[in-house]
């Protein structure tokens, strides 16, 4: 953890989650037998432990696999709000899929936060979970038409949402948009008690297990390093698709945000709220903690990514009395190109394949909707939000969006490859930075860590060959065509990518 002060003040730079700080508690061992099951999950976050446990109280066995620690991913990265009232998503659905489909959003949603507090309740999970209002506001008065056309979309989708001028900020708003009761928790607490009510009774979690493949079949098959595992059904919940049989990757845009907590004095915000408009703040609180987020961008397209952090902490400090910035993070968050998320199956002729993805950063509430909607799917019942959130479907209204996701990826290819070195030898690359040095390999991607050692990798991203850039924030290799993330050995950390980067050697060519 670093250290620095500023204007007198201690500034934590812990670039971790707030909520994976804790020890995690229980732990579950890597799969190392092969097993029969009725259904595996793969994905240890919010969606797979939801859609497992909703199984297995439905009276299937069911193994889930994690490939770290269950909740280490987004579900881990979030600023925990669990809330029907999402930005302005109902304006844009109801513009993309007319009044049925924001309909059919608004009450997946609903049902969302109201599973999410149903089973902290039932199964007595201590996730410090409370009833919040939360709030959508304008921060600027040429915002507020969009946060009126939002209350409207809201309300004829099915909620009680109310315009509003209070909004308990320290700062003045344009207007807001209310939704009471909404629910703000410990995302990690709460995902590792559902996964603890998995584990047993002929079902099993299993951490530290990547599924390495999965053939669907009667059985299915699902692959992983210490064993095989066999069942009737699979759910991916790996929140990017980790296969690419989908053409997932032609339909999501991964986004990315950033979060800091911050020890302020003063009274600090009880509800939950995030503004509308070009600049996002999202805002709450948790214990004497005060939580923002926002800077969000397209993943690997933006290169001042660390300064990201000194933006949201500016305005922390503008407008709270902050002590100490205590914890930063950041994620990223797959946004389908029609806005709505992809749940169902896995391709138009899978009948035992599943997938849940596509949350548009609002996965807490959507990642468990998916859990009830896939629960309902694979036990042969009928559910009225499969349709408009089916991953096969296709929406005509959104074409030129996905012509326009598609010609992005097809520029990045062709650009990359006119794009300078940054650097003539890897010599040249500071410690604690990167540069792209041309050699006759071609591009390398080079990184001096703090303690002077290089690592050096191919830039071609491995899962289609775009070229790669740096992350400062979270040192690491991001592709701006479809998200896929690597660490500055080349392993990869997020995918579609499922290969690593190939190594290359800086010391011979310096
Ligand atoms: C900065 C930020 C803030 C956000 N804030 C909110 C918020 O306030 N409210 C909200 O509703 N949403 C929010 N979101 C979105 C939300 O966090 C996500 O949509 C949600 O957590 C996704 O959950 P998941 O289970 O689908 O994915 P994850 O939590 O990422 O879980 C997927 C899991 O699959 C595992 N995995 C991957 N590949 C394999 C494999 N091959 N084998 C086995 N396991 C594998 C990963 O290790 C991971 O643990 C935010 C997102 C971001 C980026
Ligand atoms: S993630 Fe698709 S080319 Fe990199």
């Amino acid at each position: 953890m670093a250290t620095s002060e500023r204007a007198g003040v201690p500034t934590v730079s812990a670039e971790q989650s707030l909520w994976l700080e804790e020890e995690p508690g229980a732990s579950w061992p890597a799969l190392e037998r092969d097993q029969r099951v009725d259904v595996v999950v793969v994905g240890g976050g919010i969606t797979g432990v939801t859609t497992a446990l909703l199984l297995k109280r439905g009276g299937a066995s069911v193994a889930l696999l994690e490939a770290a620690r269950v909740a280490s991913g987004v579900t881990g990265c979030t600023t925990a709000k669990v809330s029907a009232l999402q930005s302005t998503v109902y304006s844009a659905i109801a513009g993309r899929h007319g009044a049925e489909g924001a309909a059919a959003y608004a009450d997946a949603s609903r049902a969302g936060v109201e599973r999410v507090a149903a089973l902290a309740a039932e199964e007595g999970i201590e996730c410090d979970l409370q009833r919040r209002p939360a709030f959508t506001y304008a921060a600027a008065d040429n915002d507020l038409k969009s946060i009126e056309r939002e209350a409207d979309a809201a309300r004829a989708a099915g909620l009680d949402v109310v315009m509003t001028d209070e909004v308990e900020l320290p700062y003045r708003v344009a207007g807001a948009a209310r939704l009471d009761d909404q629910l703000e928790f410990h995302p990690v607490r709460y995902a590792r008690g559902l996964a603890a009510a998995v584990d047993g009774d002929g079902s099993i979690v299993a951490e530290q297990t990547r599924a390495l493949a999965v053939q669907e079949g009667s059985p299915c098959r699902v692959r992983t390093p210490g064993a095989t595992i066999t069942a009737e059904h699979v759910v991916i919940a790996s929140h990017y698709p980790l296969l690419d049989r989908g053409v997932f990757f032609a339909r999501l845009e991964s986004q990315r945000s950033y979060c800091i907590a911050a020890r302020a004095r003063g009274p600090l915000p009880q509800a939950m709220s995030i503004s509308a408009g070009e600049v996002t703040r999202s805002i709450r609180s948790y214990g004497d903690l005060l939580i923002v987020g926002g800077e969000g961008h397209i993943t690997g397209a933006s290169k001042a990514t660390a300064e990201r952090y000194e933006t949201l902490e500016r305005f922390a400090r503008a407008h709270w009395d902050v002590e100490a910035v205590t914890h930063r993070w950041s994620a990223q968050d797959p946004v389908p190109y029609d806005h709505l998320p992809m749940i169902g199956r896995y391709t138009p002729r899978s009948s035992r394949l599943y997938v849940a993805s596509g949350f548009m950063k609002w996965g807490l509430s959507g990642g468990t909707m998916a859990a009830i909607l896939l629960n309902d799917l694979i036990a042969g019942r009928a559910n009225r939000w499969a349709a408009h959130f089916n991953p096969n479907r296709l929406s005509v209204r959104s074409a030129p969006k996905l012509a326009q996701l598609n010609a992005k990826v097809g520029l990045e290819l062709i650009g990359d490859r006119l794009r300078p070195a940054q650097a003539n030898s890897p010599a040249d690359v500071p410690t604690g930075q990167a540069r792209v040095v041309r050699d006759r390999l071609g591009k390398t991607g080079v990184y001096r860590d703090p303690d002077g050692t290089l690592h050096a990798v191919s830039l071609r991203c491995t899962h289609l060959g775009c070229l790669l850039r740096f992350n400062t924030a979270e040192r690491s290799w991001d592709c701006p065509c479809h998200g896929s993330r690597f660490d500055a050995d080349g392993t990869v950390l997020e995918g579609p990518a499922t290969k690593a980067l190939e190594r290359r050697h800086p010391i011979d060519r310096e």
